[in-house]
């Protein structure tokens, strides 16, 4: 029956068109820019091993999740929500699953356009040549000389709101679809490009082991919650982004494997930008963590010193800004989708809405960087001891917020939704992969999910040391 409802958004061309959005939507500066510095603040190995575990095992299943419910309901995820609650006789307030979503895509939007600002700002500065022969010191000069100007980043954010709204006006399958086809690929070629640099100039070993050997010593539990929430982060999943894209997808495209490449594309370009970062990090005596400037402040040594660095490193800036901006568009067009449905708008006058509102938050993290360098909302907790507002916004969203959202899409797709429905919609028969998805979805995410929680919020070494006193 569900296969008889259509969007009035329209449909993707083809399945590729699908998979080129979704990859779209995922890759972007989660996995060039916060990937690494997550990955140098926590350690190394081990918190790489945890972030592929949540991918593989709850990742890959929620995507699925996701797609599914957006093809069945062909709407906006908060109209989407209600129609299958309604249909498969749950409650109502599903659809509040759906406006948690609008939210957290404007909070993370807003900070996601401020950093996007940023790696705009490197397509100027490394293409004139500015890095040309600097040592880490002049390039971490440089970069601090750009956060700590307010002006400048609020105009760079302004920009960056402005191109993500015009893509959002024209609909997502306008436009960015064809541009992707293109520049996914090249950002592949450049990252290996950088990679091979980094394997001649850098510390290539220690880097590598750096991501690779796992010290579990290093990481903690607040640790294993930033990997968790990463992986939903960087799929793109918990908010209705993936919903939406999959409210488009054709019938008869197979969710399962369109889930599995868009999961291993993003895995790739991730792996790919930690192991171009970390050998120049070693190489140059810095420290694997210091935070959001980390690719700001070593990438731009490699370009400064190999040949054509100047034409590289712009065209890698050019790159990742169009990442950047294939994935902004998919954190408003939840909302931008309600406002046409509900609220007959244009498209364009919903993303103009979205947008101010998104560029107006995004004036907290712009003066993090500075002005506001000081303003420690939540010192009182030891994790958010030195916590910026945009530390806080960027911990809410991507551990709280996503991994809250994928439990409860976990929930409403294996358990209020009938199977019958879900062998349906998922169009893989019921043998073989239907029941692992099935118990993955059922079982293991929501369980692991809760674990994750349980454990960062200190519930659980609580319990055990209570044991340890009974017995
Ligand atoms: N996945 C993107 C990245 O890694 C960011 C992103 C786009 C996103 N849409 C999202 C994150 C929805 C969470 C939810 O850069």
């Amino acid at each position: 029956m569900s296969s008889e409802r259509v969007s009035i958004h329209g449909q993707w061309s083809s399945r590729l068109a699908f998979v080129l959005a979704a990859t779209g939507s995922a890759v972007g500066l989660g996995n060039i820019w916060k990937f690494p510095y997550i990955t140098g603040e926590n350690g190394g190995g081990a918190f790489v091993l945890v972030y592929l575990a949540c991918i593989a095992v709850i990742g890959i299943p929620i995507m699925m999740a996701e797609v599914m419910l957006g093809r069945r309901g062909r709407q906006s995820p908060i109209n989407t929500m209600r129609t299958l609650a309604a249909e498969e006789h749950a409650s109502k307030h599903w659809q509040w699953l759906g406006w948690a979503g609008v939210i957290a895509g404007f909070l993370i939007l807003s900070y996601y356009s401020v950093i996007a600002g940023w790696a705009l700002s490197y397509v100027f500065r490394t293409g004139s040549g500015l890095f040309t022969g600097l040592t880490a010191d002049g390039v971490q000069t440089i970069f601090t000389n750009l956060t700590g100007d307010p002006e400048r980043l609020l105009a760079w954010h302004t920009l960056f709101m402005v191109m993500t709204m015009i893509v959002v006006a024209q609909g997502v399958r306008n436009g960015l679809e064809k541009a992707v086809k293109w520049l996914m690929p090249m950002l592949f070629v450049l990252l290996f490009i950088m990679v091979g640099y980094a394997w001649n100039s850098g510390s290539f070993e220690q880097g590598l082991n750096f991501l690779f050997q796992p010290d579990f010593e290093k990481i903690t539990a607040n640790g294993i919650l930033i990997a968790m929430g990463h992986a939903f982060f960087t799929l793109s999943l918990g908010m209705g982004a993936i919903m939406v894209y999959g409210s488009y997808l054709p019938a008869g495209a197979s969710i399962a494997r369109t889930s599995i490449l868009v999961s291993l594309m993003d895995t790739a370009v991730a792996l790919l930008a930690g192991m171009a970062i970390f050998p120049i990090v070693f190489a140059n005596g810095l420290e694997p963590g210091s935070g959001p400037g980390l690719i700001f402040q070593t990438l731009p040594i490699a370009f400064g010193h190999m040949q054509y660095g100047a034409f590289f490193g712009m065209l890698f800036f050019v790159l990742l800004v169009f990442a950047a901006w294939s994935s902004s568009i998919s954190l408003i067009e939840p909302a931008v989708a309600w406002l046409v449905e509900n609220r007959g708008m244009t498209r364009g006058s919903a993303s103009i809405i979205a947008g101010v509102v998104t560029w107006l938050v995004g004036l907290l993290t712009v003066l993090s960087f500075n002005l506001w360098s000081e303003v420690k909302l939540l010192s009182y907790f030891a994790i958010f001891r030195d916590s910026t507002p945009f530390d806080l916004l960027d911990y809410l969203t991507a551990n709280i917020m996503l991994p809250l959202g994928g439990l409860l899409i976990a929930i409403f797709a294996a358990r209020k939704m009938s199977r019958a429905s879900s062998v349906d919609e998922l169009g893989m028969g019921d043998r073989f992969f239907y029941p692992v998805w099935r118990f993955l979805v059922r079982y293991i995410t929501p369980i692991a999910v809760i674990i994750v929680f349980l454990k960062a919020i200190g519930i659980i070494d609580w319990l055990v040391s209570w044991y340890d006193r009974l017995v």
